[in-house]
């Protein structure tokens, strides 16, 4: 066996247990804030020609990064695709619903319902492509969570199911409740990357393999940190730039590729809103990291040896 074999998958990722196929980077909206009515649409139309066609979104985003509050963001990427209808059928379409700020997390099941209504007024849409838990809600019993979401999906409002930071054992019991109903869940987001390991080592990358959930890593640069450097651990710098000076890359794109290098074939949800950078972070699927490459990035994020 060698070690120099390439871990990284830039190919496709089938979502879940459906035949949606969607690319290894994907195009996060959180920070889009629908300000420039043409660079709108043009940045939505270079994300999916780059192939970043999953594209997520939650009702919630729009309080913060320059949006004017809750459902900002779902209006304003309804907005273009109220402009340019042809972009919606190119794109695997995600939000989120279940945080109500003051609360903060709520999956009842008329709640859900509403709010899903709500989220595809906002978008202009019939449907979404993916529906999420945004965060879980242990005050709902998993029976009843899925009982809801079988019922959107029968309504036709919702095509798949899919949860986020939501730990391996909500996962699996959310699992057994849609498993009644013939239902199982598509997705699970958790927070990954070269700097927020947890999902790696906590189970909820093990579970979606078990499973069969595509994982979508939420902040792959932690929210640029990766990126630019700051209050990120020396070793850990000096690695990313190390591997992208060797591959002809920078950091950043080294840091997406390390998400991709996972055998549970995540898919990486990159947040830029610059062009030039999501072309850039696009190349991280054509980067070769090996295993001494993988568990080098590691251990300078733990800043101690494996043992
Ligand atoms: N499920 C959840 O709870 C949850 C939580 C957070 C996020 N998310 C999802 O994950 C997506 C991505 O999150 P994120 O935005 O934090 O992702 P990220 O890709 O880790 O970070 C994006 C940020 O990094 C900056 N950046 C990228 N490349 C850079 C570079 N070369 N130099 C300097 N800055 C750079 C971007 O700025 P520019 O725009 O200027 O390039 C942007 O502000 C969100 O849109 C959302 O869909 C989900």
């Amino acid at each position: 066996m060698t070690t120099d074999a390439n871990l990284v998958d830039g190919n496709e990722r089938v979502l879940g247990s459906t035949d949606v196929r969607v690319g290894a980077v994907s195009f996060g909206c959180w920070r889009f804030t629908g300000t420039d009515e043409a660079g709108d649409a043009a940045l939505i139309e270079h994300a999916l020609d780059l192939g970043m066609n999953l594209v997520d979104t939650a009702d919630v985003y729009g309080l913060d990064w320059g949006g004017s509050g809750f459902g900002a963001n779902e209006t304003a990427l309804g907005d273009v695709l109220r402009r340019h209808p042809s972009l919606r059928d190119r794109m695997v379409l995600a939000t989120k619903v279940g945080i109500v700020p003051g609360v903060p997390y709520v999956s009842d099941p008329a709640y859900l319902v509403t709010a899903t209504e709500a989220s595809l007024r906002r978008l202009g849409t019939d449907y979404v492509d993916l529906l999420q838990i945004h965060r879980p809600d242990p005050f709902t019993h998993p029976a009843t969570v899925a009982e809801a979401l079988a019922r959107l999906v029968e309504r036709g409002l919702v095509r798949a199911v899919g949860v986020s930071n939501h730990s391996p054992s909500q996962v699996r019991a959310l699992s057994t409740h849609l498993a009644l109903h013939r239902m199982s869940l598509t997705t699970n987001q958790p927070e990954l990357s070269a700097l927020r390991l947890n999902a790696l080592r906590d189970g909820t990358l093990d579970m979606c393999m078990e499973l069969g959930i595509t994982p979508l890593a939420w902040s792959p640069l932690s929210g640029g940190r990766l990126a630019t450097g700051h209050n990120v651990p020396k070793a850990l710098n000096a690695t990313l730039r190390r591997l992208g000076a060797r591959e002809g890359v920078s950091p950043a794109v080294i840091a997406v590729a390390f998400v991709l290098a996972h055998p549970a074939r995540i898919v990486a949800v990159v947040g830029s809103q610059n062009p030039q950078r999501l072309t850039e972070l696009a190349a991280a699927t054509n980067v070769h990291l090996d295993r001494v490459d993988v568990y080098a990035i590691i251990q300078a994020s733990d800043g101690t040896p494996l043992p």
